[in-house]
Order: C-alpha cells, then sequence, then structure tokens
C-alpha cells in the first residue's frame, strides 16, 4: 500500500483464511489495530500472531447475542470502529437437480442475516458518533440468478439489495457503506470447485483492490473488470436472452441437450 490508510480501529469477519484474512494482514501492516473473527480459535490464533496489531475474537457469526457482545469487547480493547468488513460467508453449489431448503437456509443465515446481526449493533453506534465505515462483501454471483448457485446467490443479492438500500440513509448520518463484490479469488472456498473459474485472482491482489476502494470511500469495489462487465451485461438482458446464454455458457451438457 502505497498510502497511509485511514483507519486505526478496524474489524473483519471470516479472517481465518483467504480474503479476510490476507485483508486483515494488509491493514494490521499498515497500522491499524484489527479485531479478527472466524469460529475456528486455531486457524484465528495463526492468523493474529503473524502481527501484534491483530487480535483473534472467536465468533460465529450467526449468533446474533455473540456478535452483539463481541462488538462491544472489541470497541472497549481498541477503540471506536472506523471500519468494519463484514466478510464472513460460505459457499455450496446447489442446482434444481438436489434442491434443498437446509443449504439455502444455511447460506441465509450466515452469508445475509450474519450481516445483520452485525449491523443491528454497529449501525446506532457509528451513527451516534457521526463517523464510520462499514463494508459488506457480496458478490458477482449476486448480479443475476446463476446455475448451480441456487443457495449462494440469492444470499449475494440480498446483500447487494441491503447495501443500495443503506448507504444513501447512512451517507446521511456520516458513515459510509460499501459492497465489495469479487469475482473468482483463489481461497479455499473456490479451491473446491471442479469448474473453470475465468479471470481467477490471488488472494492478495483482491486483498490490495479492497483495501484500496475502501480507503478511497468507493460505494462498490468489484473486480476483475472483465467478469465484473459480462455479467453486468447479462444483468441487463432480457430473459429469453440471458437464459439462453446461462444454458449455452453457464451449464455442464448433459447428456441428451440438443
Ligand atoms: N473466493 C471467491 O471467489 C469469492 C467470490 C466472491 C465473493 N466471495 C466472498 O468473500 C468472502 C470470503 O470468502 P473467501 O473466498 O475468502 O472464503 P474462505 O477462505 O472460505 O473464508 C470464509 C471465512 O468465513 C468464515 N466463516 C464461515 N462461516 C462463518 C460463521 N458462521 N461465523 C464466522 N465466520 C464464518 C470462515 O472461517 P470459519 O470456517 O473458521 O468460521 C472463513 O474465515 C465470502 O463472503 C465469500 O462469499 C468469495
Amino acid at each position: 500500500m502505497d498510502r497511509l490508510l485511514p483507519w486505526s480501529s478496524v474489524w473483519i469477519t471470516g479472517a481465518s483464511s483467504g480474503i479476510g484474512r490476507e485483508v486483515a494482514l494488509l491493514v494490521a501492516a499498515a497500522g491499524a489495530r484489527v479485531a479478527i473473527s472466524a469460529r475456528s480459535g486455531d486457524r484465528l490464533a495463526d492468523v493474529a500472531g503473524r502481527s501484534e496489531r491483530l487480535t483473534a475474537v472467536p465468533l460465529d457469526v450467526t449468533d446474533r447475542a455473540a456478535t452483539a457482545a463481541a462488538v462491544d469487547a472489541i470497541e472497549r480493547a481498541q477503540g471506536p470502529l472506523d471500519l468494519a468488513i463484514l466478510n464472513a460467508g460460505v459457499w455450496q453449489p446447489m442446482g434444481a437437480r438436489g434442491f434443498d431448503a437446509e443449504t439455502s437456509a444455511r447460506s441465509m443465515e450466515v452469508n445475509y442475516l450474519g450481516l445483520a446481526n452485525a449491523l443491528e449493533t454497529l449501525i446506532p453506534r457509528m451513527t451516534g458518533r457521526g463517523r464510520g465505515h462499514i463494508a459488506l462483501v457480496a458478490s458477482v454471483a449476486g448480479y443475476r440468478g446463476l446455475p448451480q448457485a441456487a443457495a449462494y446467490a440469492p444470499s449475494k443479492a440480498a446483500v447487494i439489495s441491503l447495501a443500495e438500500t443503506l448507504a444513501p440513509d447512512l451517507a446521511r448520518q456520516g458513515v459510509t457503506l460499501s459492497v465489495i463484490n469479487p469475482g473468482f479469488v483463489d481461497t479455499p472456498m473456490t479451491a473446491v470447485n471442479r469448474f473453470p473459474m475465468p479471470f481467477l485472482m490471488p488472494a492478495e491482489e483482491a486483498a490490495r483492490r479492497i483495501v484500496d476502494g475502501l480507503a478511497r470511500k468507493k460505494f462498490e469495489i468489484a473486480f476483475p473488470w472483465q467478469l465484473v462487465a459480462m455479467l453486468k451485461l447479462a444483468r441487463v438482458l432480457p430473459y429469453p436472452a440471458y437464459f439462453w446464454f446461462a444454458r449455452s455458457f453457464l451449464m455442464p451438457r448433459r447428456k441428451g441437450d440438443g
């Protein structure tokens, strides 16, 4: 980072691996105190061991009361939060075949309601102080319904909608809200994927782009541009054209398909 970062007290959820971990290391290296959360205490402690400015705060973001208590403890320990990056998330492929409500519920619980749990505590604190920055991690998968993402894409579309809903309201009260929409990033989450991932980006590079976008107080931070452009174009296609595109290019071909 070639610029001085504007935060001294930061909280990042989902920071035991992948994107959250890399963002935490970058922000701590630039001088901020960073509380990092995830469920797995051991992996979190591993990351925290990399810098004295990192503090592990184990948390399951689906636990509403524990989330409120974690925010309280973090602010008491390292001062009012300047920046909270709500990044914890889960991905489970699911299509029409094998559709199940349990997977849908899990995805919504972590990817959407986990953010709501944190926002419930962060919003009154930050608006009360008239300053602060909250970043919601969604995905380009939230732009349009994607095959095999029947649990994931709706949860990320909900996050994008939530961000659009809250941003102008919070801005009036001195609080910045950003939404982060990554394309494919090389992390433990995508390591399980058995399909081509165009423009796959290293997690360190994704973290640099996120930190840079947040420092500029951008509303949307989305990358890589090629995938973002393709999926934003897909968003404005009429349904027949989009479904033809999805069937032709986004779905594995099965025996008997024409
Ligand atoms: N990688 C990509 O291509 C990509 C693309 C678009 C968007 N994203 C989004 O970016 C975010 C980070 O993903 P990643 O790729 O870095 O994946 P990752 O390496 O699997 O990281 C996910 C993080 O979330 C934590 N987590 C999961 N469930 C949790 C819960 N209930 N409570 C607290 N923490 C929880 C995990 O730790 P524990 O398991 O220890 O709790 C881990 O630290 C996610 O929101 C993901 O949807 C990723």
